[in-house]
């Protein structure tokens, strides 16, 4: 099979740099004219002979100048076209020099929404990671910064608005009805921030004030049929400009800050130094078409982009295995700012279970990759959850182990060290190192080591001499291009708890593991403790200790720790739920009822968190926990059993708290309205499997907002009735008009597990709102199908559907195409008849002779 794959340690800093790159971009009906001039001058720290090296790929060349003299590939001889296509090398060049190159290319045929392309007649740009080198010839590595100027020139009737980059120098009409604009960098960028936006678009404004008195102007722009659908997306905005200011010092460092809208776009959002570029799923937000998850979500992303401004935009990353470093903070940031502003503990909870229902996933996967790469074919393939939220819990554990100003003293440091800087992690390590006064080095393992930990944790009580020892053993699995593992750094918190439930006094809440075996002892202990372990979840590890039905019912009630009663209660139904598929035995376990009630009674608990715990795990994680063989089939009946039971045996219960939050019907968006209606719809969702579906259909017509209509929309989704079909072309009716909210009904109907599901979908994907280059369409059709339907995904013919769709898109998309085939991959421990079949899936792709790299390399791993 082909293969390209690039190493961490053949690392080489680039031969030259670029002190300035002036661009101009002129905007054509059918083709887009670029031309870039950039001044280049040798790097001293560089080895190599005076030779340098452009990235490209697929570019049309209308010709080269160097030093203002026309060069051409054919004829000089000191300029060479090698290696796949993708670098032109050009020797024997003087230390400093000129070269003007220009290129066209076709953004109107470009549906593969990286680089220069058009959604809804938008131009817009994504260079993130690799896509400027589809542009023009260019040292495309974050390493390599410059100040850029871009002009913009356009027919003014069809582009009136030409943005980019930072400083708007001047625009101007010019003949024929065109203008131009011209954007210039105060400061140097990456080329992967690089931006450029055109059409005929509106805005709002806002401004901000800093805390040094600053006025900084806000604009979210976008088409104008949609521009009162931006004020909470403003809100946000403001809200984490405030943050970052009250929490780092951080002040926005430009007097304008830009937010485009568009429709298709590969991923949530991008930072592009002060003209972030932004999925409308992601911005609009009014309480009729977003839910309180959109809300929630929409927040975070502004939040995400926004603190992307000081990491990474100016500490950048030295080359594309860093990766994680510049997505961890941020999305650290943004997950310590949500906390902020809603409540820890919640905050927490929905962390931990996105962690474990999906990062764990996919690093017991053939995915599977430290967090930061030692190689890697496509670096599109790795913004993973490994890169993303497993670094994030990295940086909580530095938290842990350090305590409070850590972080403070770190990032003085680290931005001492290294503004305007592309680093590594090392020198990220470094600085904690450094500002702590403290040797972690042995936090390298988690950089370098892929898979989730596993840590055993036995337990032994001397009551003759009042020892309790805590034993803790950690393992690995060892992966085919790793030789041994290493143990890791890991903080557990924890606490004893004795038999009445009182918590017994120790000198620390804290035990730092860093030998693949340790032995804890504590003494003067009266009675056996029950221990809380991994409190907070403070490491990202599988933690198991052999705790009885018994002692999670006593940790539900005594446990001080709220996550940690949460968890308790989690494995608590998960491991009933396993024993259950294990056994076909279907049976209520009192201790497990008994815990159940006096959640679901008790009053004194908040509704968000008592929502939390009376959700039971996901058929996924349920599956991740049954390891092998799985059956998806008998996974699903063993949850709607033990649902349908609860309901039987708590049915006034459920009905009480349901009835009483219904009440409550003045919407707002905060944190405690937020709370009530998760309650309620999760004990609709209860109720529905006694008494559906009326009481649903009911919640449905008196809804007024999304998050109640979508929840009783998506509990008949599942339900084969009459109500289903009408509340179904009631939202359509209501709806389809707007492409992002039908995305919802496109959806609900994918995630339902009815036997007609998989025909469904294939009716949908000729459905006329239905588009296969549109990005959020694909998600909400294919992905929500392939992630969070497991029952009817897990059959031969829905794996040969989406095997279909993924080739179908390769060619269209590639980038959406290798998220798709990645929820194929992560189904490997299914019973092996099931797994056979999906593995000719798999297989049928690989075969495919034009299948792109970015695909190619996922499918290769599962094979
Ligand atoms: N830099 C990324 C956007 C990106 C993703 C560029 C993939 C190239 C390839 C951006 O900062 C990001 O991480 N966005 C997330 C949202 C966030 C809240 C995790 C996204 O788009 O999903
Ligand atoms: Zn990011």
């Amino acid at each position: 099979m082909k293969n390209k794959t690039i190493y961490l340690k053949d690392y080489k800093v680039s031969s030259y740099f670029v002190e300035s790159i002036d661009l101009t971009y002129e905007l054509k009906k059918d083709y887009t004219l670029v031309t870039n001039e950039s001044k280049f001058y040798k790097n001293i720290n560089s080895k190599e002979d005076n030779i340098l090296k452009l990235n490209w790929n697929n570019l049309d060349i209308i010709g080269i100048f160097l030093d203002w003299k026309k060069i051409s590939i054919e004829i000089d001889s000191n300029i060479e076209l090698i290696e796949d296509n993708t670098i032109l090398f050009l020797n024997d060049l003087p230390d400093t020099f000129e070269l003007k190159i220009v290129t066209k290319i076709y953004p109107h045929k470009n549906t593969s929404l990286e680089w220069l392309y058009v959604s809804n007649w938008i131009y817009c740009t994504q260079c993130e990671p690799e896509g400027f080198r589809n542009m023009t010839y260019y040292l495309d590595r974050p390493d390599v910064l410059s100040v850029y100027s871009t002009k913009i020139i356009a027919d003014k009737q069809d582009n009136p608005v030409l943005l980019s980059n930072w400083n708007l120098i001047e625009s101007w009409d010019l003949e024929d009805g065109k203008h131009y604009a011209l954007w210039k960098d105060p400061f140097k960028k990456p080329s992967y921030l690089f931006a450029l936006v055109a059409w005929k678009l509106d805005y709002i404004e806002s401004s901000f004030t800093t805390f040094r008195w600053k006025e900084v102007t806000l604009r979210i722009f976008t088409e104008p049929h949609n521009i009162n659908r931006c004020d909470f997306a403003m809100a946000s905005l403001k809200r984490a400009m405030k943050w970052d200011e009250d929490r780092f010092w951080l002040e926005y460092d430009l007097d304008l800050f830009m937010i485009v809208a568009i429709d298709d776009f590969n991923s949530g959002a991008m930072e592009n130094k002060w003209l972030n570029i932004f999925n409308s799923a992601v911005v609009f937000a009014t309480p009729e078409t977003a839910t309180d998850k959109d809300y929630i979500y929409i927040e975070r992303v502004i939040w995400h982009e926004y603190f992307h401004n000081w990491t990474w935009d100016r500490v950048t990353c030295r080359d594309w295995f860093q990766l994680s470093l510049k997505e961890w903070l941020t999305v650290f940031r943004d997950s310590e700012f949500s906390a902020d502003m809603h409540s820890k503990s919640t905050k927490r909870i929905e962390d931990v279970r996105y962690l474990c229902n999906y990062q764990f996933r996919e690093d017991a996967s053939p995915m599977s990759h430290p967090i930061r790469p030692s190689f890697f074919e496509e670096i599109s393939n790795f913004y993973t959850l490994t890169v993303y939220e497993k670094w994030a819990e990295v940086v909580r554990m530095y938290q842990t182990i350090l305590w409070k100003s850590w972080f403070r003293k770190w990032m003085d440091l680290y931005f001492e060290r290294h503004d305007w800087q592309a680093v590594t992690t090392e020198d990220f390590l470094n600085a904690m190192q450094d500002a702590n006064n403290m040797n972690l080095s042995q936090f390298q393992t988690w950089y370098d080591q892929a898979w989730t930990p596993i840590v055993d944790v036995s337990s032994n009580f001397s009551a003759e001499k009042k020892i309790y020892t805590l034993t803790f053993k950690q393992s690995c699995p060892v992966r085919q291009w790793e030789k041994r593992k290493n143990p890791f750094i890991i903080p557990i918190k924890f606490w004893l708890i004795d038999s009445s439930g009182d918590e017994i006094k120790l000198e620390n809440d804290i035990i730092i593991l860093t030998k693949e075996e340790e032995k804890f002892e504590f003494n003067n202990i009266e009675n056996e403790p029950v221990p809380s372990l991994l409190r907070d979840f403070s490491a990202p590890i599988i933690l198991n200790y052999n705790y009885s039905f018994e002692k999670y019912s006593f940790l539900i009630e005594n446990d001080s720790n709220e996550f940690n009663r949460f968890n308790a209660m989690q494995n608590f139904s998960t491991e009933l739920l396993v024993n259950i598929v294990n056994s076909w035995v279907y049976e209520l376990n009192d201790l497990f009822k008994n815990s159940f009630k006096s959640i679901l009674i008790d009053d004194t608990i908040w509704n968000s968190f008592k929502a939390e715990c009376i959700t039971l795990p996901s058929e996924t994680l349920i599956a991740d926990k049954i390891w092998k063989n799985i059956n998806p089939q008998k996974i699903f009946e063993a949850r709607k059993y033990l649902i349908t039971s609860l309901i039987e045996e708590f049915e006034v219960e459920f009905l009480k708290i349901y009835d009483n939050l219904k009440k409550k019907i003045d919407y707002k968006i905060d944190s405690e309205d937020i709370w009530n209606r998760k309650l309620k719809n999760v004990c609709l969702e209860y109720i529905s499997f006694k008494n559906w579906p009326s009481n649903v259909y009911k919640a449905y017509l008196d809804s007024n907002n999304m998050t109640d209509s979508f929840s009783a929309l998506s509990i008949l989704s599942k339900i084969e009735c009459k109500e289903r079909d009408e509340v179904l072309d009631d939202f359509y009716n209501k709806w389809n008009f707007d492409p992002i909210t039908i995305d919802k009904w496109f959806s609900v109907q994918a995630t339902s597990p009815l036997e007609n599901t998989l025909d469904n979908i294939k009716k949908l994907s000729k459905h006329k709102l239905f588009d296969i280059t549109n990005p959020n369409k694909v998600r909400a059709l294919f992905n929500s199908f392939s992630m969070l339907n497991p029952v009817i995904f897990n059959k031969p013919e829905s794996y040969e559907f989406i095997a279909d769709k993924v080739l179908e898109l390769d060619k269209i998309n590639p980038a959406i195409a290798s998220r798709l085939v990645k929820n194929m991959i992560n189904w490997k421990k299914l019973e092996s008849n099931l797994w056979e079949k999906l593995r000719l899936q798999l297989l049928r792709i690989s075969n495919e002779p034009w299948l792109s790299w970015i695909v190619l390399e996922v499918v290769k791993k599962s094979l």
